[in-house]
């Protein structure tokens, strides 16, 4: 009898409790996802996230979704969501389910008041869900401090998705200015929200090389390091003179990369190293001047030159030995399939006098030193290739003819693209207008000096990134797209921020949203609505972004 009193008042206490959880019914305007999902049917009630919730997942790899999505609740609820592998149904519950049907990376969401079921294929899907849950919870959620007075509610909602291109990228210049290993953590991160599954990092140029190589160690103890003249601007700085300190640089250790790849991995998000050939390299000549033409010597630029005539010699076996073990340590760092090796604006002044170069011309059977670039292509490509590798260069390796297996990123506009899609070569878009960053994006007169150009939030949000030339079969080939940020006048990571955000929100829904969601009017209010947890997170995103988008400012350098 005492028991059954006692059940009856527990039963009784539970429904008050239930009946007094906090419930509401959202708009469509308190909802601002970014990028837009395919389909969303909106409901009328909520599910509220508590230190009961349990997140119920089948795998290992889902658990350590699940924990990410869970330790965003720790500074901000000051508790966090359960993590269980019972995966039998409860209520106040996130289901973790599988559908193989579903692609690499869609994933479905359905949730009621009592149970949020979220569902994919594989754990990238996952990953994603928990990113689109994450923008559903309140924007206080990104806090670093205790937020006792929130409802940690999401609606009642139903949601389909998947991305409309494969290829989500964003592009670092790490170089012209060097951003530690702690920004690029906290770059993974803000891009992982975005849905961004690709990071370029462009490890290697005339003005510093940032990534360790254990075989060729001047690469970083010289190539690294230049004369700071960062008082100077960037294209009238003063080459080192002798006896004069370099001070101004940086680069990754080997085990910083690791350990952001193994960051990146985590949060989908694949790193691409770029090491530039055979021009943009007078850091590594700086350090090894033996595999130039003219032997050097040379110090690394603390500022612009134009034209890049310093370049790798290809003439010598040795400058492709020399790459080839630098590639080697490359690939064994990155597991990405894509190793990127530049390509762009080699002025071949030097290849034309040098009488090795000459030479490999004359034996190769080459008309000029137009088609020597495309020889040492071909030659790395080769080597790539033979470690399962594919070879990703700008468009100017389609001078003098496309190695054979290469995948093209298209710059100079989109004619690259078009021609390497048309060959049946893979492409990724990122033509300077709309994909460069470092272009101005608000009324010059009000923004921080930029390099020039004018790519506002507007142009990119309505890019369109299937060149009207392609038939269907050859639009195949179009991969996706990139933003790409060059460093020369950026040099903290608060104005690297400042450049990519919000831009790169636009890029992102252009890349991952389907055309008949995409609205600029609707993407504008989301966004600005979006800035919210931008604030929370301490992103420094651009507010001139917002104003509306004039006439061009400066004539485009790029
Ligand atoms: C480039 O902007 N030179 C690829
Ligand atoms: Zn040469």
């Amino acid at each position: 009898m005492k028991l059954t009193i006692s059940a009856l008042a527990i039963v009784l206490i539970c429904s008050i409790v239930w009946s007094c959880k906090p419930t509401k019914t959202f708009t469509q305007q308190e909802i601002s996802l970014i990028p837009q999902v395919q389909k969303m049917t909106l409901g009328q009630s909520s599910f509220q996230f508590t230190q009961n919730t349990v997140l119920s997942v089948q795998n290992n790899e889902q658990q350590q979704i699940a924990e990410k999505f869970s330790n965003l609740f720790v500074k901000s609820a000051g508790w966090k969501p359960k993590i269980s592998t019972d995966c039998s149904e409860r209520s106040n519950q996130i289901l973790f389910k599988s559908d193989a049907t579903l692609g690499a990376e869609g994933y479905l969401i359905e949730s009621s008041t009592n149970r949020i079921e979220i569902t994919a294929a594989g754990s990238a899907g996952f990953f994603y869900a928990t990113q689109t849950l994450r923008q559903l919870l309140p924007a206080q959620l990104e806090s670093s401090q205790l937020q006792d007075k929130i409802d940690w509610l999401v609606p009642t909602i139903s949601i389909t998705d998947s991305p409309a291109f494969k290829w989500r990228g964003y592009m670092l210049d790490v170089s012209r200015h060097f951003f530690p290993k702690e920004d690029i953590l906290q770059l993974i991160d803000y891009l992982a929200v975005h849905k961004i599954n690709t990071l370029h990092l462009h490890l290697v140029d005339d003005q510093g090389w940032r990534i360790e190589i254990k075989k060729y160690p001047k690469l970083t103890t010289l190539g690294a390091w230049r004369v700071d003249h960062e008082d100077k601007p960037w294209n009238s700085r003063p080459k080192q003179v002798a006896g004069e300190k370099a001070t101004n640089g940086g680069f990754y250790t080997q085990a910083d990369i690791r350990e952001m790849v193994a960051y990146a991995q985590s949060r989908y998000i694949n790193i691409v190293p770029e090491i530039e050939m055979p021009a943009h390299v007078t850091a590594a000549l700086s350090a090894y001047p033996q595999y130039s033409c003219t032997g050097g010597p040379f110090t690394v630029l603390p500022g612009g030159v134009w034209p890049i005539t310093d370049i790798y010699c290809a003439g010598k076996d040795s400058t492709f030995l020399f790459l080839q073990d630098i590639l080697t340590e490359v690939m064994e760092l990155f597991p990405s399939k894509y190793i990127h090796i530049g390509g762009d604006e080699a002025t071949k002044k030097e290849w034309d006098k040098c009488p090795k170069c000459k030479k490999r011309i004359k034996e190769e059977g080459l008309k000029n030193s137009g088609e020597l670039q495309s020889y040492f292509i071909k030659r790395i490509e080769k080597f790539i290739n033979s470690k399962d590798r594919i070879l990703l260069g700008w468009d100017e390796i389609l001078e003098g003819g496309l190695p054979p297996k290469a995948t093209v990123m298209s710059w100079r506009g989109t004619q690259g693209g078009i021609d390497a899609a048309k060959q049946g070569h893979d492409v990724v878009m990122t033509p300077v207008n709309p994909c460069y960053f470092d272009f101005y994006q608000g009324p010059k007169e009000e923004e921080p000096l930029a390099i020039g150009g004018f790519n506002p939030l507007q142009k990119v949000y309505e890019y369109d990134l299937i060149p009207k030339e392609l038939d269907s079969e050859s639009a195949k080939h179009i991969l996706g797209a990139q933003a790409n940020l060059w460093t020369e006048y950026v040099s903290t990571f608060k104005h690297a921020q400042y450049m990519t955000f919000p831009r790169v929100a636009a890029m992102a829904e252009v890349l991952w949203s389907p055309k008949d969601v995409r609205n600029w009017d609707d993407f504008y209010l989301r966004i600005r609505r979006f800035t919210k947890r931008y604030d929370q997170m301490g992103i420094n995103y651009a507010k001139s972004a917002f104003k509306p988008a004039v006439n061009p400012v400066a004539p485009e350098k790029k």
